[in-house]
Protein backbone atom coordinates (compact mmCIF):
# COMPACT_ATOMS: atom_id res chain seq x y z
CA UNK A 1 0.00 0.00 0.00
CA UNK A 2 2.66 2.44 1.13
CA UNK A 3 4.86 1.91 -1.48
CA UNK A 4 2.01 2.22 -4.29
CA UNK A 5 1.31 5.78 -2.76
CA UNK A 6 5.00 6.47 -3.26
CA UNK A 7 4.97 5.48 -6.40
CA UNK A 8 2.24 7.27 -7.51
CA UNK A 9 3.65 10.48 -5.53
CA UNK A 10 6.86 10.21 -7.85
CA UNK A 11 4.86 9.94 -10.79
CA UNK A 12 2.92 13.13 -10.46
CA UNK A 13 5.91 14.69 -8.89
CA UNK A 14 7.32 14.30 -12.91
CA UNK A 15 4.15 14.66 -14.41
CA UNK A 16 4.12 18.18 -12.19
CA UNK A 17 7.69 19.47 -13.46
CA UNK A 18 5.95 19.94 -17.18
CA UNK A 19 3.59 22.66 -16.11
CA UNK A 20 6.67 24.39 -14.52
CA UNK A 21 7.13 25.30 -18.49
CA UNK A 22 3.85 27.52 -18.84
CA UNK A 23 3.62 30.55 -18.47
CA UNK A 24 3.51 31.90 -14.42
CA UNK A 25 1.12 33.96 -13.34
CA UNK A 26 1.39 37.81 -12.94
CA UNK A 27 1.57 38.25 -9.47
CA UNK A 28 0.71 42.45 -9.70
CA UNK A 29 -1.90 41.62 -11.69
CA UNK A 30 -3.31 38.92 -9.25
CA UNK A 31 -3.31 41.12 -6.26
CA UNK A 32 -6.05 43.75 -8.22
CA UNK A 33 -8.24 40.89 -9.27
CA UNK A 34 -8.08 39.11 -5.57
CA UNK A 35 -10.25 42.16 -4.38
CA UNK A 36 -13.13 40.14 -4.48
CA UNK A 37 -12.12 37.35 -2.35
CA UNK A 38 -10.72 39.43 0.14
CA UNK A 39 -13.97 39.38 1.99
CA UNK A 40 -13.78 35.95 2.62
CA UNK A 41 -10.06 34.79 2.48
CA UNK A 42 -8.60 38.08 4.42
CA UNK A 43 -5.93 40.59 3.38
CA UNK A 44 -2.82 38.84 1.96
CA UNK A 45 -5.32 35.74 1.81
CA UNK A 46 -5.32 35.52 5.49
CA UNK A 47 -8.83 34.80 6.24
CA UNK A 48 -10.20 35.83 9.45
CA UNK A 49 -12.58 33.07 9.61
CA UNK A 50 -11.49 29.48 10.48
CA UNK A 51 -14.16 27.81 7.97
CA UNK A 52 -12.54 30.00 5.38
CA UNK A 53 -9.17 28.53 3.83
CA UNK A 54 -6.33 30.63 4.20
CA UNK A 55 -4.87 30.74 0.60
CA UNK A 56 -1.48 33.00 1.69
CA UNK A 57 1.89 30.57 0.53
CA UNK A 58 -0.39 27.58 -0.50
CA UNK A 59 1.48 27.02 -3.90
CA UNK A 60 0.17 28.51 -7.41
CA UNK A 61 0.09 25.07 -8.65
CA UNK A 62 -2.81 24.02 -6.11
CA UNK A 63 -4.47 26.68 -6.03
CA UNK A 64 -5.48 27.33 -9.94
CA UNK A 65 -6.43 23.05 -9.74
CA UNK A 66 -8.69 23.80 -7.18
CA UNK A 67 -10.06 27.16 -8.87
CA UNK A 68 -10.51 25.19 -12.47
CA UNK A 69 -11.93 22.28 -10.47
CA UNK A 70 -14.61 24.98 -8.74
CA UNK A 71 -15.07 26.24 -12.23
CA UNK A 72 -15.71 23.05 -14.22
CA UNK A 73 -18.20 21.12 -10.76
CA UNK A 74 -15.75 18.70 -9.99
CA UNK A 75 -15.61 20.15 -7.18
CA UNK A 76 -18.43 22.06 -5.27
CA UNK A 77 -18.82 24.69 -2.55
CA UNK A 78 -21.86 27.20 -2.16
CA UNK A 79 -19.91 29.94 -2.32
CA UNK A 80 -16.79 29.10 -4.42
CA UNK A 81 -18.98 27.47 -7.38
CA UNK A 82 -20.26 30.43 -9.13
CA UNK A 83 -17.51 32.92 -8.40
CA UNK A 84 -14.94 30.54 -10.37
CA UNK A 85 -16.62 30.48 -12.77
CA UNK A 86 -16.30 34.53 -13.64
CA UNK A 87 -12.81 33.47 -13.37
CA UNK A 88 -10.77 33.18 -16.87
CA UNK A 89 -7.61 30.86 -16.70
CA UNK A 90 -5.38 34.05 -17.18
CA UNK A 91 -7.09 35.16 -14.01
CA UNK A 92 -6.42 32.19 -11.76
CA UNK A 93 -2.77 31.36 -13.00
CA UNK A 94 -2.53 35.46 -11.35
CA UNK A 95 -4.39 35.45 -8.26
CA UNK A 96 -2.71 32.41 -7.73
CA UNK A 97 0.59 33.71 -8.08
CA UNK A 98 -0.27 36.50 -5.87
CA UNK A 99 -1.42 34.31 -3.29
CA UNK A 100 1.70 32.30 -3.32
CA UNK A 101 3.89 34.93 -2.80
CA UNK A 102 2.10 35.82 0.63
CA UNK A 103 2.99 34.85 3.83
CA UNK A 104 0.33 32.80 5.98
CA UNK A 105 -0.01 34.05 9.39
CA UNK A 106 0.68 31.65 12.22
CA UNK A 107 -2.17 30.64 14.75
CA UNK A 108 -1.94 30.90 18.32
CA UNK A 109 -2.62 27.85 20.47
CA UNK A 110 -5.97 26.30 20.27
CA UNK A 111 -8.34 25.91 22.83
CA UNK A 112 -10.63 22.86 22.93
CA UNK A 113 -13.43 23.35 21.42
CA UNK A 114 -17.40 24.05 23.94
CA UNK A 115 -18.13 20.24 24.13
CA UNK A 116 -14.61 19.52 25.77
CA UNK A 117 -14.53 22.35 27.60
CA UNK A 118 -16.69 20.86 30.59
CA UNK A 119 -16.42 23.41 33.41
CA UNK A 120 -16.06 20.80 36.02
CA UNK A 121 -13.00 20.24 34.47
CA UNK A 122 -9.40 22.20 36.07
CA UNK A 123 -7.88 24.45 33.92
CA UNK A 124 -5.09 21.79 33.91
CA UNK A 125 -6.77 19.59 33.28
CA UNK A 126 -7.50 20.69 30.25
CA UNK A 127 -3.92 22.07 28.83
CA UNK A 128 -3.30 17.99 29.45
CA UNK A 129 -6.42 17.38 27.13
CA UNK A 130 -5.04 19.52 24.62
CA UNK A 131 -1.35 18.39 25.11
CA UNK A 132 -2.52 14.72 24.28
CA UNK A 133 -4.27 15.52 21.52
CA UNK A 134 -1.75 17.40 19.65
CA UNK A 135 0.85 14.99 20.23
CA UNK A 136 -1.77 12.02 18.79
CA UNK A 137 -2.10 14.33 15.97
CA UNK A 138 2.33 14.61 15.80
CA UNK A 139 2.25 11.27 16.09
CA UNK A 140 -0.51 10.25 13.34
CA UNK A 141 1.08 12.92 10.97
CA UNK A 142 4.44 11.28 11.47
CA UNK A 143 4.17 8.05 11.31
CA UNK A 144 0.18 7.34 9.97
CA UNK A 145 -1.07 4.33 11.34
CA UNK A 146 0.25 1.20 9.93
CA UNK A 147 -2.29 -1.43 11.19
CA UNK A 148 -5.18 0.22 9.67
CA UNK A 149 -3.41 1.56 6.88
CA UNK A 150 -3.75 4.86 7.24
CA UNK A 151 -0.61 6.85 5.53
CA UNK A 152 1.84 9.25 7.15
CA UNK A 153 1.05 12.58 6.00
CA UNK A 154 4.66 13.43 5.95
CA UNK A 155 5.12 11.76 2.74
CA UNK A 156 3.08 14.08 0.72
CA UNK A 157 2.50 17.27 2.62
CA UNK A 158 6.08 17.38 4.08
CA UNK A 159 7.60 17.49 7.67
CA UNK A 160 6.91 21.45 8.61
CA UNK A 161 3.40 20.70 6.65
CA UNK A 162 4.60 22.65 3.30
CA UNK A 163 3.57 20.40 0.59
CA UNK A 164 4.81 19.75 -2.66
CA UNK A 165 4.68 22.64 -5.43
CA UNK A 166 6.09 20.54 -8.65
CA UNK A 167 3.20 17.51 -7.52
CA UNK A 168 0.25 20.30 -6.49
CA UNK A 169 0.28 18.58 -2.94
CA UNK A 170 -0.88 21.73 -1.29
CA UNK A 171 0.95 23.24 1.89
CA UNK A 172 -1.10 22.92 5.18
CA UNK A 173 0.59 24.69 7.97
CA UNK A 174 -0.80 27.05 9.72
CA UNK A 175 -4.39 26.54 8.12
CA UNK A 176 -7.29 27.21 10.17
CA UNK A 177 -7.79 23.83 12.19
CA UNK A 178 -12.06 24.23 11.43
CA UNK A 179 -11.68 24.32 7.79
CA UNK A 180 -8.81 21.03 7.99
CA UNK A 181 -11.59 19.32 10.10
CA UNK A 182 -14.01 20.21 7.21
CA UNK A 183 -12.01 19.70 4.07
CA UNK A 184 -10.71 15.77 5.73
CA UNK A 185 -14.18 15.20 6.59
CA UNK A 186 -15.42 15.44 3.29
CA UNK A 187 -12.97 13.77 2.12
CA UNK A 188 -14.11 11.08 4.17
CA UNK A 189 -17.90 11.30 3.29
CA UNK A 190 -16.78 11.72 -0.68
CA UNK A 191 -18.30 15.03 -0.89
CA UNK A 192 -14.49 16.39 -2.34
CA UNK A 193 -12.93 14.09 -4.66
CA UNK A 194 -11.31 15.76 -7.63
CA UNK A 195 -8.16 14.44 -6.88
CA UNK A 196 -6.03 11.83 -8.80
CA UNK A 197 -7.55 8.06 -7.60
CA UNK A 198 -9.45 9.75 -4.89
CA UNK A 199 -6.18 9.46 -2.83
CA UNK A 200 -7.09 11.86 0.28
CA UNK A 201 -10.35 9.99 0.33
CA UNK A 202 -8.59 6.44 0.45
CA UNK A 203 -6.85 7.72 3.80
CA UNK A 204 -9.62 10.04 5.48
CA UNK A 205 -12.06 7.14 5.27
CA UNK A 206 -9.71 5.22 7.54
CA UNK A 207 -9.64 7.68 10.07
CA UNK A 208 -11.38 8.19 13.24
CA UNK A 209 -13.57 11.98 13.33
CA UNK A 210 -11.04 11.85 16.28
CA UNK A 211 -8.11 11.51 14.24
CA UNK A 212 -9.21 14.52 12.02
CA UNK A 213 -9.55 16.24 14.64
CA UNK A 214 -6.45 15.36 17.02
CA UNK A 215 -4.36 15.64 13.21
CA UNK A 216 -5.94 19.39 12.49
CA UNK A 217 -5.28 21.09 15.32
CA UNK A 218 -1.50 19.35 15.18
CA UNK A 219 -1.43 20.76 11.46
CA UNK A 220 -2.73 24.17 12.43
CA UNK A 221 0.16 24.65 15.16
CA UNK A 222 2.94 23.83 12.35
CA UNK A 223 4.96 26.40 10.36
CA UNK A 224 7.75 26.73 8.18
CA UNK A 225 8.82 30.56 9.46
C1 LIG B 1 -18.31 34.44 0.08
C2 LIG B 1 -17.04 33.96 0.57
C3 LIG B 1 -15.94 33.65 -0.44
C4 LIG B 1 -15.44 34.48 -1.43
C5 LIG B 1 -15.88 35.88 -1.78
C6 LIG B 1 -14.34 33.75 -2.03
N1 LIG B 1 -14.20 32.52 -1.44
FE1 LIG B 1 -12.82 31.12 -1.93
N2 LIG B 1 -13.60 29.85 -0.54
C7 LIG B 1 -14.68 30.13 0.29
C8 LIG B 1 -14.97 28.96 1.09
C9 LIG B 1 -16.08 28.85 2.13
C10 LIG B 1 -14.05 27.95 0.71
C11 LIG B 1 -13.95 26.53 1.27
C12 LIG B 1 -14.76 25.59 0.41
C13 LIG B 1 -14.80 24.20 0.97
O1 LIG B 1 -15.07 24.06 2.18
O2 LIG B 1 -14.53 23.26 0.23
C14 LIG B 1 -13.20 28.54 -0.31
C15 LIG B 1 -12.16 27.87 -0.94
C16 LIG B 1 -11.31 28.43 -1.87
C17 LIG B 1 -10.19 27.76 -2.46
C18 LIG B 1 -9.70 26.37 -2.13
C19 LIG B 1 -8.66 26.46 -1.02
C20 LIG B 1 -8.10 25.14 -0.59
O3 LIG B 1 -7.26 25.17 0.32
O4 LIG B 1 -8.45 24.10 -1.14
C21 LIG B 1 -9.60 28.64 -3.32
C22 LIG B 1 -8.37 28.41 -4.17
C23 LIG B 1 -10.37 29.86 -3.27
N3 LIG B 1 -11.42 29.71 -2.38
C24 LIG B 1 -10.09 31.00 -4.02
C25 LIG B 1 -10.87 32.14 -4.04
C26 LIG B 1 -10.63 33.27 -4.90
C27 LIG B 1 -9.47 33.37 -5.87
C28 LIG B 1 -11.61 34.18 -4.65
C29 LIG B 1 -11.83 35.53 -5.32
C30 LIG B 1 -11.88 35.51 -6.77
C31 LIG B 1 -12.46 33.62 -3.61
N4 LIG B 1 -11.99 32.38 -3.27
C32 LIG B 1 -13.56 34.25 -3.07
C33 LIG B 1 -15.35 31.33 0.36
C34 LIG B 1 -15.16 32.42 -0.47
C1 LIG C 1 -0.13 10.16 -1.25
C2 LIG C 1 -0.02 11.56 -0.96
C3 LIG C 1 -0.82 12.10 0.22
C4 LIG C 1 -0.81 11.66 1.53
C5 LIG C 1 -0.07 10.49 2.14
C6 LIG C 1 -1.67 12.58 2.26
N1 LIG C 1 -2.17 13.54 1.43
FE1 LIG C 1 -3.43 15.06 1.92
N2 LIG C 1 -3.51 15.63 -0.01
C7 LIG C 1 -2.86 15.05 -1.05
C8 LIG C 1 -3.26 15.67 -2.31
C9 LIG C 1 -2.78 15.31 -3.70
C10 LIG C 1 -4.19 16.68 -1.96
C11 LIG C 1 -4.92 17.64 -2.92
C12 LIG C 1 -6.24 17.03 -3.24
C13 LIG C 1 -6.97 17.82 -4.28
O1 LIG C 1 -6.37 18.22 -5.28
O2 LIG C 1 -8.17 18.02 -4.09
C14 LIG C 1 -4.33 16.63 -0.51
C15 LIG C 1 -5.15 17.47 0.20
C16 LIG C 1 -5.25 17.48 1.57
C17 LIG C 1 -6.05 18.42 2.34
C18 LIG C 1 -6.88 19.56 1.77
C19 LIG C 1 -6.10 20.85 1.85
C20 LIG C 1 -6.89 22.07 1.48
O3 LIG C 1 -6.31 23.16 1.49
O4 LIG C 1 -8.09 21.95 1.19
C21 LIG C 1 -5.90 18.08 3.65
C22 LIG C 1 -6.51 18.78 4.84
C23 LIG C 1 -5.00 16.94 3.71
N3 LIG C 1 -4.63 16.59 2.43
C24 LIG C 1 -4.61 16.33 4.88
C25 LIG C 1 -3.85 15.16 4.93
C26 LIG C 1 -3.59 14.43 6.16
C27 LIG C 1 -4.06 14.85 7.52
C28 LIG C 1 -2.86 13.33 5.80
C29 LIG C 1 -2.37 12.21 6.71
C30 LIG C 1 -3.36 11.52 7.51
C31 LIG C 1 -2.66 13.39 4.36
N4 LIG C 1 -3.28 14.51 3.87
C32 LIG C 1 -1.95 12.47 3.62
C33 LIG C 1 -1.95 14.01 -0.96
C34 LIG C 1 -1.68 13.28 0.17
Amino acid sequence: MNKKWLAFSIILAFAGTSSLLHAEGNSDEGKEKSASCVSCHGEHGNSMVSTFPKLAQQHASYLTKQLHAFKDGTRKDPMMSSLATTLSDADMEDIAAYYEQQKVSINTQPKLSDDEDDDSQSPAKSEDALKAMLSQGADLYRNGDLTREVSACIACHGPLGEGNQPAAFPSLNAQHADYLIKALTDFKLGKRSNNPENMMHMIAKKMTDEEIKAVAYRISMMHNQ
